[in-house]
Order: C-alpha cells, then sequence, then structure tokens
C-alpha cells in the first residue's frame, strides 16, 4: 500500500474515535480540518523514515504519521483565527472558523491535539517501550520548549529571531516526522535528525517565499500575510534572491543529510522533487 493510501486510513481511524455521542457539529469541523488533507508532506517523511529502518511495527508507524498530520491541522485551524492570522482560506476552503465559528475552531484544534496522544497510545501495545519515546519527541514539536505553541507565542513578544522562530512554529514538526518514523520502527533517530532540521526550515522559507511571490488560488490560502500583520519573513529580512538561494542550501543539505540505508537513492529523489514542488521554478527565476 503506498504512502498516501496508509495515511488517510490512518487518519480515518483516528476521527473514528468520534462516535455518535461526539456532538454532530464538532466531528463535522474536525473533518473539516483534517479532509480533503494538503500535502501531507509529514506523515510521508514519517513513514518513508519507518520504512528505512525497517518498519518492523507498521500499525505504529502509521499511528505517529497520523498523529503528527493531526497536530499539524490543528496548528492550521488554531493559527487561521482572528487573534492570529485571521485567514478566511486554507486548502482552498473556508478555514474551519468560517465554516463552523471560532468556538468549534478553538475546541476543534484541541480535540486533535488530545486525539493525536490518544492515536500513539492506542497503537503502541505491540511495543510498549516505543510510546514514551514517541510521546516525548512529539509532545516535544508541539509544545514546548521549542514546539509549534513556542514559536507561535514568540509572536506576542516584542522582538523575534526569525530563525528561532521559525524552527519552532514549523521545523519541529519536521524534526518530529523524521524521529519518530525511525522509534516507531525501534531505531536510533539520532541519525535521522538533520534531515528533519533542514527539511522544516527549508518548508518555512519556502512558505514565506510563496507568501511574497505566489498566486493565492494556486495556494489555497491568503498570500501578503506576513507583511499585513508584521510577521517575519525570510524574504523581507534576507531580501528575495537570498531567501531562494538559503532555501536551495537547505534543500541540498537535506539531500546530504539522508543517512546511507536500503532506499536511499529514493529517499533522495523523494526530497529533490519536493524541492521542485516549493519554489518552483517560476518562482526561483524571479530570485535570479
Ligand atoms: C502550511 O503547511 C503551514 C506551514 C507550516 C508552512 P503545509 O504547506 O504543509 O500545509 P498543507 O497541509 O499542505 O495544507
Ligand atoms: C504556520 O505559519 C505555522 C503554524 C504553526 C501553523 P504561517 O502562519 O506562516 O503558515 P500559513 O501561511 O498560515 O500556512
Ligand atoms: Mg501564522
Ligand atoms: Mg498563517
Amino acid at each position: 500500500m503506498d504512502f498516501r493510501t496508509r495515511i488517510e486510513r490512518a487518519l480515518e481511524r483516528a476521527l473514528a474515535l468520534a462516535d455518535d455521542h461526539t456532538p454532530p457539529k464538532l466531528v463535522a469541523a474536525l473533518r473539516h480540518a483534517v479532509f480533503p488533507g494538503g500535502a501531507r508532506i509529514r506523515p510521508q517523511l514519517c513513514l518513508a523514515v519507518a520504512g528505512a529502518c525497517g518498519d518492523d511495527d507498521p500499525a505504529l508507524a502509521e499511528a505517529a504519521a497520523a498523529a503528527i498530520e493531526l497536530l499539524h491541522c490543528a496548528s492550521l485551524v488554531h493559527d487561521d483565527l482572528p487573534c492570529f492570522d485571521d485567514a478566511a482560506t486554507r486548502r482552498g476552503r473556508p478555514s474551519v472558523h468560517k465554516a463552523y465559528g471560532e468556538r468549534l475552531a478553538v475546541l476543534g484544534g484541541d480535540a486533535l491535539i488530545v486525539l493525536s496522544f490518544q492515536v500513539l497510545a492506542l497503537a503502541a501495545a505491540g511495543h510498549p517501550r516505543r510510546l514514551s519515546p514517541l510521546v516525548c519527541s512529539i509532545g516535544a514539536s508541539a509544545g514546548l520548549p521549542v514546539g509549534i505553541v513556542a514559536g507561535q507565542a514568540w509572536e506576542c513578544e516584542p522582538r523575534v529571531a526569525l530563525l528561532e522562530y521559525q524552527r519552532q512554529k514549523t521545523g519541529s514538526l519536521f524534526v518530529a516526522a523524521t524521529v519518530a518514523g525511525a522509534q516507531a520502527a525501534g531505531a536510533d533517530p539520532t541519525p535521522w535528525r538533520r534531515l528533519g532540521e533542514a527539511l522544516g526550515e527549508a518548508y518555512q522559507i519556502a512558505d514565506d517565499i510563496r507568501d511574497v511571490a505566489a498566486d493565492p488560488a494556486q495556494l489555497g490560502k491568503p498570500v501578503g500575510q506576513d507583511k499585513a500583520l508584521g510577521r517575519p519573513n525570510a524574504c523581507a529580512e534576507l531580501g528575495f534572491g537570498p531567501a531562494v538561494r538559503y532555501f536551495d542550501r537547505l534543500m541540498d543539505e537535506a539531500v546530504a543529510a539522508i543517512p546511507e540505508c536500503p532506499g536511499a537513492e529514493q529517499f533522495r529523489a523523494l526530497v529533490q522533487a519536493e524541492s521542485a514542488r516549493l519554489v518552483p521554478a517560476e518562482l526561483a527565476r524571479l530570485a535570479a
């Protein structure tokens, strides 16, 4: 079964934890937040690392991948709220608070965060010793000291260091994706950390580039948000050309960070393809 199918099934299993007793509008808001997905890049990365490490417990790897994607979806629901980025669209559709109201967007994001850890705990029966490291790495990426919550909270400080902010709000979940992929397969996660760090940092730089230069219809979410909201943006701080070159360098580092493993060549091709998707040639040309 391919990664995308495994991920969609794992997410369906996760949302099936809501039942007939769960308020129907909350269930609808949760489904709106999770389906249809975006790139599903983080769970694909998690499954790819688990595969490279032998994937001896596919159900646990799928749960880790789903947990990470649920946290990502929760972060988007909360990030779009009026008190954060006040974004009306996400993935080409109304954002969750636009479709279901702010109260269900707050509660829906909360429910997805909790669900993420329920899913992990339920899947760890076969390898209970793997649960604690998984909860620690995935928890750190979502919360403290340097996870998504910490990253978003930098927006409430008078001064923000761009790279620190980006590593926390975005990079952390990519690190969790590679680390948890290895942990779910019972492998040492250390060799996989750098890949997550480089990809995660590159990913937010690409998001900043697209916020400045992409077409909102193609992107499915508003552009120009960073400038309008006074958010740190790599293009504003470094300049457009240097930001694109920094992105290229980080993607090269990501490719170089892939440890020698079965399927390493395929892995490298995946990262290279992602690079072209994130900053397409027509955007890169603007930097020349
Ligand atoms: C958007 O992430 C938010 C960032 C951290 C840049 P994605 O671009 O991965 O969003 P989806 O899941 O594909 O919609
Ligand atoms: C997203 O940062 C990081 C999150 C933790 C959600 P942005 O605010 O730049 O992402 P988009 O552009 O809304 O997807
Ligand atoms: Mg934001
Ligand atoms: Mg935003």
